[in-house]
């Protein structure tokens, strides 16, 4: 087999055979492909597209050129959930209790942030103590014991979408919805799950920024989990607007207490019932996706999700007393409100300045490099839709520093007021199961 005869078929619109896909991952991976002939496949891929069978083949080929986390010892189907990214997203922090308390195994691989979006593992070291080093062992025991533990990323999971995706970053081949597709489905498969509920965030601060687009890629990821035998399912969700009102670890921290309680902001409350139903329906645990969210509220109301959390944040070493008394998690020194300078309505929250406002306060790191203050971060007192009123406070801004006036500056360029009530952004925008 010669990498060039597979060029020059995706190039002219061929249909790639299982064979030819696993050529070309498993040779780019060894090093016996060069980067060149690599990124002409790429390109190729790109303009003529790859049907279900080539994605499917894809995605598994890529599984497959690295370490598998094998979950099997962990009673139960495993459901991973996976967002595409977003600002202020705390829904795993909420999540893993909740869908935990029904019955529903997470066992959770995480990340930390870069950028404008944060990481839920850095928002949960922010409870003091708490470490996501795990053995193998001691995470499969947790989860079988209260059916939750998150790890850091660990193995050599996925090696060929690490190395593919560096290339599409300086080969403008990123945006290709197979591409793409496949490089999130391979990375919950070689983590060891059995069914997959993926967020697919649309609006200014998503990857996705048209509902369509989202559409697009969410039929796309389901298809290939569904033809390689994992259950999956999609939502297309709002990202217009950072969600619920905190961004920031530590606050985001709190927030996912306060949902957790049933007192959380509603657009975050809302989307965790809609993602944890899901999760919950592929978990086997309800036949419908209402008598899923039947379960969940059952467990908001009746503190079981909360005890959950603290047993969770117990088994990982952490302090489970931040639980009931939130003032234990990491304080800023300084608070600033941002008021408006007018009277109106609140029209636009651009969500990804917004959160880079965030990480200029020290909330989120610009490089991989960066080191992060867990205390800091933005608290939104209004939403898009809101009234207010001149002087009343935009956002409230948690500092360890004195000086927060291009903070400042940002919101103010970045959060619009208009004079009539806007439309309020769609949160549930579609739900997505074939
Ligand atoms: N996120 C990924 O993990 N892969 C992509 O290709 C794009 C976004
Ligand atoms: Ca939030």
């Amino acid at each position: 087999m010669r990498i060039v005869d597979i060029i020059e078929k995706k190039r002219d619109g061929g249909e790639l055979t299982t064979e030819e896909i696993r050529f070309f991952v498993e040779g780019y991976t060894n090093g016996s492909i060069p980067d060149y002939q690599a990124s002409s496949l790429l390109m190729a891929i790109y303009f003529k597209d790859m049907n279900d069978r080539e994605r499917a083949d894809l995605t598994m080929a890529m599984v497959e050129s690295g370490d598998q986390i094998d979950l099997s010892k962990i009673e139960g189907i495993k459901v991973d959930k996976h967002s595409t990214g977003g600002v202020g997203d705390t829904t795993t922090l909420v999540l893993g209790p909740l869908v935990a308390a029904v019955g529903v195994p997470v066992a959770k691989m995480s990340g930390r942030g870069l950028g404008h979006t944060g990481g839920t593992i850095d928002k949960l070291e922010a409870i003091e103590g708490f470490h996501v080093e795990l053995t193998t062992e001691q995470f499969i025991e947790q989860v079988n014991d209260i059916k939750l533990a998150v790890i850091g990323q660990t193995g050599n999971l996925t090696p060929a979408d690490k190395k593919l995706y560096a290339l599409r970053d300086v080969t403008a081949t990123v945006s290709s919805i197979p591409l793409i597709a496949s490089s999130i489905m391979s990375k919950k498969i070689a983590a060891g799950a059995d069914a997959i509920v993926l967020d697919v965030k649309t609006g200014e601060g998503a990857f996705m920024k048209t509902v369509e687009d989202a559409k697009n890629l969410a039929h796309a990821m389901v298809q290939i989990g569904n033809n390689v035998g994992r259950n999956t399912m999609a939502i297309i969700s709002d990202m217009s607007q950072p969600l619920g009102f905190a961004i920031g670890n530590a606050l985001e921290v709190k927030e996912a207490i306060d949902t957790l309680r049933g007192e959380g902001p509603e657009d975050l409350t809302e989307l965790c019932l809609t993602l944890g139903s899901q999760m919950v329906v592929l978990g086997g645990h309800a036949k419908t996706i209402e008598e899923a969210r039947e379960q969940l509220l059952e467990v908001i109301k009746n503190g079981s999700a909360l005890e959950i959390f603290k047993q969770f944040i117990e088994g990982q070493g952490g302090n489970p007393a931040v639980v009931d008394d939130t003032s234990l998690l990491p304080q800023a020194q300084y608070t600033f409100e941002v008021p408006a300078k007018e009277d109106g309505f609140v029209s636009f929250i651009e969500a990804d300045e917004v959160g880079t406002a965030a990480m200029l306060l020290g909330a989120g790191r610009a490089t991989k490099e960066s080191t992060i203050d867990l205390a800091v971060g933005l608290m939104l007192r209004k939403k898009v839709g809101d009234k207010v009123t001149k002087g009343e406070s935009l956002v409230t801004i948690y500092a360890n520093q004195e000086d927060v006036s291009s903070v400042i500056d940002k919101i103010y360029s970045h959060i619009k007021i208009a004079n009539e009530a806007p439309q309020a952004p769609k949160l549930i925008e579609a739900i997505i199961t074939e």
